[in-house]
């Protein structure tokens, strides 16, 4: 099969899941293992082809080596990619025949929640294996719904990136929000709560407004979010929301939100230097949902999350002026970072 991933490195194993009665049609892609299981969520999603699937996987795979290195978890990275039937099929029947694929791994993969997978997937998953998180909360245990901690990490990252690039705090700089879900929702309170002026924005207008109504913020259009008037702009919505045409129109002065895949291209990285927007690395940033997944698989408790959630700031500022000090992207840093502690064993 020929394979064209856009990925820097050479994964380690990829397993192919085929399983006709079942309907499971995919891969596991464990892209490393150099600092504990590889963990990364499971995808099931439409892919014309087995190709994209594993084209999705390898990238995805890689990705998760970064960012659970950057968050120092005692974890590698993987992911799995389930091609989703065309016809009717029996849900739990293929996430059982994938339970049973991750188990046979012996623990060098853990499976959790991604695009397309909910709880009851990672329940029925659950009956075959145990190297598999997001699963129903227990009450004392870390785990449940992650979008809180991945907040709390944006807006630590955004404080300690504020005292970087304008040198204060964030009260009275005004944030713009680009998507108020789960996670852009929960910012714009923290933000209000520490004096933050906020611009909010969302596909849903009724949610934005209802949002802004109770924080006293504004609203912009979907349109209008990235270039409104603005210190920091959030993108907490999609992937891809810095392309060339957004990055010529930003008004803020730094960039520092939620999503995944922020730049449309790596080229971005460079865009927004020459514009003096200082770019807090989005997977950086955004670690605290990972970190409360991995507590629920490594039995950690919710002190050792707010821990590993709280040094999301620090570590963002170190990076900003590592990039700063040697005349690099802020990705180029976090990647090479990234790098270092994956090749380093991790501390007991
Ligand atoms: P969500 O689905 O709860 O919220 C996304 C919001 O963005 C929705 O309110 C949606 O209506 C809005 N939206 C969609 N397209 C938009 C557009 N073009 N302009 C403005 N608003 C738009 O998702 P959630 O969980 O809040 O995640 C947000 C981002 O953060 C995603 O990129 C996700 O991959 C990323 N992320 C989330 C984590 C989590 O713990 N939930 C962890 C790490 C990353």
């Amino acid at each position: 099969m020929m394979v064209v991933a856009a990925t820097r490195s050479v994964p380690e194993e990829c397993i192919r899941l085929e399983d006709t009665k079942a309907g499971l049609d995919g891969f596991i892609v464990i892209h490393s293992t150099a600092r504990g299981p590889a963990a990364g969520g499971c995808r099931f999603w439409t892919y014309d082809a087995p190709e994209a699937a594993l084209a999705d996987a390898m990238r995805l795979a890689e990705g998760m080596s970064y960012k659970n290195a950057s968050a120092e978890l005692p974890l590698g990275g993987g992911k799995a990619v389930i091609r989703r039937p065309a016809g009717a099929f029996d849900r739990k029947a293929l996430f059982e025949a994938f339970g049973e694929a991750v188990d046979r791994l012996g623990g060098r993969y853990v499976t959790a929640e991604d695009v397309g997978t909910m709880i009851a997937d990672m329940e029925a998953i659950a009956l075959h294996t145990r190297h598999v998180a997001g699963r129903t909360a227990r009450p004392g245990f870390a785990g449940g719904d992650p979008s809180p901690w991945t907040a709390l990490g944006v807006f630590e990252a955004m404080k300690a990136a504020a005292r970087v690039r304008f040198g204060t705090s964030l009260a009275g700089s005004t944030v713009a929000v680009q998507g108020v879900g789960s996670v852009g929702g929960r910012l714009a309170r923290l933000l209000a709560d520490e004096g933050a002026r906020l611009v909010l924005a969302d596909i849903d207008t009724a949610r934005a407004e209802a949002l802004a109504a109770e924080l006293g913020g504004q609203v912009a259009s979907i349109a209008e979010i990235a270039g409104v008037d603005c210190d920091v702009f959030a993108p907490c919505a999609l992937g891809g929301a810095l392309d060339a045409a957004t990055v010529a129109g930003l008004k803020a002065g730094l960039v520092c939100g939620a999503a995944n895949n922020q730049l449309a291209t790596p080229e971005m990285a460079e865009a927004l230097t020459a514009r003096a927007i200082l770019y807090a690395p989005d997977y950086v940033v955004n670690a605290g949902g990972i970190i409360n997944v991995a507590a629920e698989y490594l039995g950690e408790s919710e002190d050792e999350v707010r821990g590993r959630v709280l040094a999301i700031g620090p570590r963002t500022a170190s990076i900003l002026e590592m990039a700063a000090a040697e005349g690099l992207t802020t990705s180029a840093v976090a990647d090479r970072e990234a790098e270092g502690k994956m090749r380093s064993p991790v501390a007991a």
